[in-house]
């Protein structure tokens, strides 16, 4: 049986940009009340009165300060009531070999990527459970399945992501909670722009990018048909099936799409 995402009201972090953005612009398109969150409330309101009515709630929120993560939720709820979907879709990327990564550039991915999705996901499941229905939807990556040098720490917390969505999932079981992974493929975002590199000169990925509009589509798809988990892009799906068969091949490949397109400073 599918998910009707008709009234639903879905809790999207990092909704100010790229993904997040269109997948809250998918959502409404849905008719779902979408709760819009992320730093940069100037973003969240031009989506709201792009959107125009009532069904958008932007609400400013660092997703790693507890306490701003409390309020935001309260906020919500007093708002819409208790939340149906939430979307973990904030994350960042630091393009550095790990040896190079500074400590605060892996601060920085550990509490975004992985430590507050899971502060999320506490938050809202005592009452989907008391409910016996909502669903949890986890934005992880293509490299989350298969890691990427230079880019290696954030494809642990992508690859830690989709673990936590499997564990989650198998504890849920019966509980009448969907627990859903997304693994985008390289995406035109500012994504890109916004991380940031310590050895890396450039990043020009693959030619094959999906816009956010696909991988939002995508993401509501899911949602929709309860579809645990979903791989994008030609080049994502052939590199997660090809690790299956040999990690050697995977990782041979991967070393060279990472010599390619993210040339290093120093060797
Ligand atoms: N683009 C790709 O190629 C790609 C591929 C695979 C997976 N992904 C994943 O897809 C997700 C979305 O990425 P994107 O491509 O849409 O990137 P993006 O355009 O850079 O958007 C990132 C979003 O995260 C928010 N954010 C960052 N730090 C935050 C914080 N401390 N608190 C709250 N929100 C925060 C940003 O909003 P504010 O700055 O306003 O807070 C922004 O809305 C990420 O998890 C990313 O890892 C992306």
């Amino acid at each position: 049986m599918g998910y009707d995402l008709k009234d639903r009201i879905v809790f999207i972090t990092g909704a100010s940009s790229g993904i997040g953005r269109a997948s809250a612009v998918e959502y409404h398109r849905a008719g779902s009340r979408v709760v819009a969150a992320a730093r940069s409330l100037d973003k969240l309101q031009e989506l709201a009165d792009q959107l125009g009515d009532d069904r958008v709630f932007p609400v400013a929120m660092d997703v790693t300060d507890p306490a701003q993560r409390d309020d935001a939720l309260d906020k919500s709820r007093e708002r819409f009531g208790p939340i149906d979907v939430l979307v973990n879709n904030a994350g960042w990327a630091s393009f550095s070999s790990i040896y190079r990564t500074p400590p605060e550039h892996l601060d920085r991915m550990l509490k975004l990527n992985i430590a507050s999705p899971i502060a999320m996901i506490q938050a809202v499941l005592p009452e989907m459970l008391e409910r016996r229905s909502g669903q949890i939807v986890n934005i992880s990556s293509v490299v989350g399945n298969q890691p990427i040098p230079r880019m290696a720490v954030y494809s642990a917390t992508k690859a830690a992501v989709s673990s936590l969505t499997t564990g989650l999932r198998m504890e849920l079981k019966g509980t009448g909670v969907d627990v859903l992974l997304v693994c985008p493929g390289s995406t035109n975002t500012p994504f890109f722009e916004s991380a940031e590199s310590i050895d890396v000169k450039a990043v020009r990925f693959s030619k094959s990018q999906y816009s956010p509009e696909q991988v939002a589509r995508a993401i509501v798809q899911s949602s929709r048909r309860r579809r645990r988990e979903v791989t994008l892009t030609v080049e994502g799906k052939l590199i997660s099936l090809i690790r299956r068969l040999s990690h050697r091949i995977a990782d041979a490949i991967m070393y060279q799409v990472a010599k390619r397109s993210m040339p290093t400073l120093k060797t």
